[in-house]
């Protein structure tokens, strides 16, 4: 075995350094996860954003962990998933598979932001979630969906906005959301919003039905608040 020179040491290093350094970040990140889960109250975080007069709507908004839900609100944002999403599923490989779904929005860590008119009744609602996803702590925006007679109005775009607040507060790095590839409406909303192709999406060759979109959050800032 030949004798190491002063380089090749420095290297070896380097590169423990630079994998001790990976490890701080990834605890850190996950120490950022499990502080937002762990909140009671998200409202606090983002209330300027959470009442929305405009283009004649008068909405108001309210965060919740599904297992606080109410059962009537959880049944109409399934059917509302339903109503929008059923035939985009089944028209790619993913296919529409109800059971699942409805699992995957019962989901212990699923949390909910509503939106319902002044009148009562719902009008939107986005499911997401708080998590590490390759190595970064986000916030994971599994759905937003809004009833027919909301939209064009801007109310999605104000539940992207309480989502991007609620980021930055809880020092998630970025919203990052999967799409339809073949939802042009959904589309052209993400890209409206300032949402562009994350570096995690597929390449186009190995999943041609859907792509992965994000908003990075200023850290920066979130972390001097
Ligand atoms: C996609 C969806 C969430 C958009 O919600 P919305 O409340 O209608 O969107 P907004 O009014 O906030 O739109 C903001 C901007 O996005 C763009 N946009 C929204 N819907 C669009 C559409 N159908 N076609 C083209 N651009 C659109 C526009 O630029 C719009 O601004 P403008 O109305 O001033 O031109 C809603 O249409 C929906 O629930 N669709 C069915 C479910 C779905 O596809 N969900 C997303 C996948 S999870």
């Amino acid at each position: 075995m030949g004798k190491k020179t002063t380089a090749s040491v420095n290297k070896s290093k380097e590169k423990r350094l630079a994998r001790k350094q990976e490890q701080y970040r990834i605890a850190d990140g996950m120490s950022h996860v499990t502080s937002a889960n762990k909140l009671t109250d998200l409202a606090s975080l983002c209330k300027e954003l959470l009442v929305y007069r405009s283009n004649d709507l008068d909405v108001e908004m309210y965060t919740q962990r599904v297992k606080d839900l109410d059962k009537s609100v959880l049944d109409w944002a399934i059917d509302l998933t339903e109503r929008n999403m059923k035939k985009l599923y089944e028209t790619c490989a993913w296919g529409w598979n109800k059971e699942k779904k409805v699992e995957e929005m019962m989901d212990d860590s699923a949390w909910y932001l509503i939106a319902k008119e002044k009148s009562g009744t719902l009008l939107a609602f986005s499911h997401f979630r708080f998590d590490m996803d390759f190595g970064i702590p986000v916030l994971y925006c599994y759905e937003v969906q809004v009833e027919a007679e909301g939209r064009r109005r801007g109310l999605g775009q104000r539940v992207l906005s309480v989502l991007e607040k609620l980021a930055l507060a809880t020092r998630m790095r970025c919203v990052r959301l999967t799409a339809l590839t073949h939802n042009p409406a959904a589309s052209a909303f993400f890209r409206a919003c300032g949402y562009v192709l994350d570096e995690t999406s597929p390449a186009l060759e190995e999943a041609a039905h859907y792509e992965i979109l994000s908003k990075a959050t200023d850290s920066t800032e979130a972390q001097e608040t």
